[in-house]
Parts: C-alpha cells; sequence; structure tokens
C-alpha cells in the first residue's frame, strides 16, 4: 500500500488580512513539519498575491490554493476569476465544489465537476469537496448523496479524473458547528469514497488524498486523522488562528 503524505489545508474562506498571513508564515517559517505534512493555505482572492509574496521569502513549502474559480476561460464574466489568473498568482491547488459554493451560491455538481476539468486542464490541482446535509444522513442518503457529487465529475472527466486530485469529505453538518463527525462515521465516509475510486482504479484510491472538514480543532484532529483513510484535513475556523492550525499539522503526524 502507498504511503500517502498527509494534507492540512487552511481555508480562510472571507476571513484575514495581511497580518495574519504574515502570523502564518511566522508560526511556520524553518518549521520541520514540511517533511512530513503537506500544508496548504487557501487566503480569500485578495491575498493571494501577498501570501505567494510571502511565502517565497519564508515557507517556500507551503502549497497556495484557491478557495473557487470560473469554469470558463475569459470574458464577460464580472466577478469570476480564471484558472489562469490564479496560476499567474501562484496557486497550485485549487478548492471545486466547497460545501458553501454547493448550498449558499446554489452551485451544481454539474457545474463543479466543470471548475474540475477546468482546474486539471490548467495544471491546477483540484480537490473536490463533497458532503452530506443533515437531512440526507438523516434519512440515510448520505452514500447516495456522496455517489452523486462523485459521479457527476467521474461523468465529466472520466474514469481516471482522481489521479492528480483530492477529494474532502465534509459533512454540511459538521462544517462550522463545533460538532466534527465522530472518527467513525467520517472513516466509514472515506472508506466509501476511496472504494467508488478503486472501482475504476485501484492505483489512484490507493494514492488519493482524502481530507476531512468540518469543525476540525487541535482537541479532534488526532482521532480523526489516524483513521486509515483519512489523510489530513481541511480545516476553516481553526486556521485562523496559526497556533492551532500548527497543531492540527502536528496532529497528522501523530505529535
Ligand atoms: P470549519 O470549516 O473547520 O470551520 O468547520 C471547514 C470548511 O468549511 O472547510
Amino acid at each position: 500500500m502507498t504511503k500517502r503524505k498527509p494534507v492540512v489545508a487552511a481555508n480562510w474562506k472571507m476571513n484575514g488580512d495581511r497580518r495574519l498571513v504574515d502570523d502564518l508564515m511566522n508560526t511556520f517559517q524553518g518549521s520541520a513539519i514540511f517533511q512530513q505534512v503537506e500544508v496548504v493555505l487557501s487566503t480569500p482572492a485578495t491575498l493571494l498575491d501577498y501570501s505567494q509574496q510571502q511565502r517565497q521569502n519564508a515557507c517556500p513549502e507551503i502549497v497556495l490554493a484557491a478557495q473557487n474559480m470560473s469554469h470558463l476561460d475569459s470574458g464577460a464574466h464580472t466577478g469570476e476569476l480564471s484558472a489562469q489568473m490564479f496560476k499567474e498568482v501562484g496557486c497550485d491547488w485549487v478548492y471545486c465544489g466547497h460545501s458553501e459554493r454547493r448550498h449558499v451560491y446554489g452551485e451544481s455538481s454539474k457545474l463543479t465537476a466543470k471548475k474540475f476539468v477546468q482546474a486539471k486542464e490548467a495544471g491546477l490541482v483540484p480537490v473536490l469537496c463533497v458532503g452530506e446535509t443533515e437531512e440526507e444522513r438523516q434519512k440515510g442518503k448520505a452514500f447516495s448523496r456522496l455517489t452523486s457529487q462523485i459521479e457527476a465529475v467521474i461523468n465529466l472527466a472520466g474514469k481516471d479524473c482522481f489521479e492528480g486530485a483530492l477529494v474532502a469529505y465534509e459533512p454540511v453538518w459538521a462544517i462550522g458547528t463545533g460538532n466534527p463527525a465522530t472518527p467513525e462515521i467520517a472513516q466509514e465516509a472515506h472508506k466509501f469514497i476511496r472504494g467508488m475510486i478503486a472501482a475504476m482504479c485501484a492505483e489512484t484510491a490507493d494514492s488519493v488524498r482524502i481530507l476531512y472538514g468540518g469543525s476540525v480543532k487541535p482537541e479532534n484532529a488526532q482521532a480523526l486523522f489516524s483513521q486509515p483513510d483519512i489523510d489530513g484535513g481541511l480545516i476553516g475556523g481553526a486556521a485562523l488562528k496559526p497556533e492551532q492550525f500548527m497543531s492540527i499539522c502536528q496532529a497528522a503526524v501523530g505529535q
């Protein structure tokens, strides 16, 4: 079995400023954590250029990610940002289909799949975010929801689409609530997702990193990350506190 390098990815959402970028870089500069964990920073788009400059100076190991992007190349699309623009500013990865894009801004699985393809074509690593609502879980429909979200990408991008990509399982009911999934519930979902990928390509399923997101904190990170199919986390609130974010990174290697 492949040893998958854990990933701990920050998602600042619509928060943060230049000072917070500086604080994060100061906390991580010179850290040995980079040898064992892939650390990802995703700031608001307006901070990416500054983050790129600062990481080049202080923490070149940090991966820079966009939170969202257009599925189109260019043109009359007021307020949108393209994959090429994110590439130019130094981004390496992009989150596709975050729960807030799907549930607050009504973005469909079909549109998410287009963004996923667009990212890959531009050379950005897509992180496909999936997850069921509380109601879907209560009705026993969690796995059918995950299936439809993942199938939308497979249908558009083909059976090998998860090669060079990541998945984040983020149950909607756990995001920003302070109530994470239990390690058992998260592991069950991650195993299901890996199984779906394995049905197409065993090798990709073995190497693809599947992150858990939803109320990850320093106190609960280790129990979640020690599950066999959980390869790290996508961190919202706790990523706004560099010390907490560092503790979560340490939890990914059992420190
Ligand atoms: P949270 O957010 O850690 O604040 O729950 C996670 C996410 O939305 O990616």
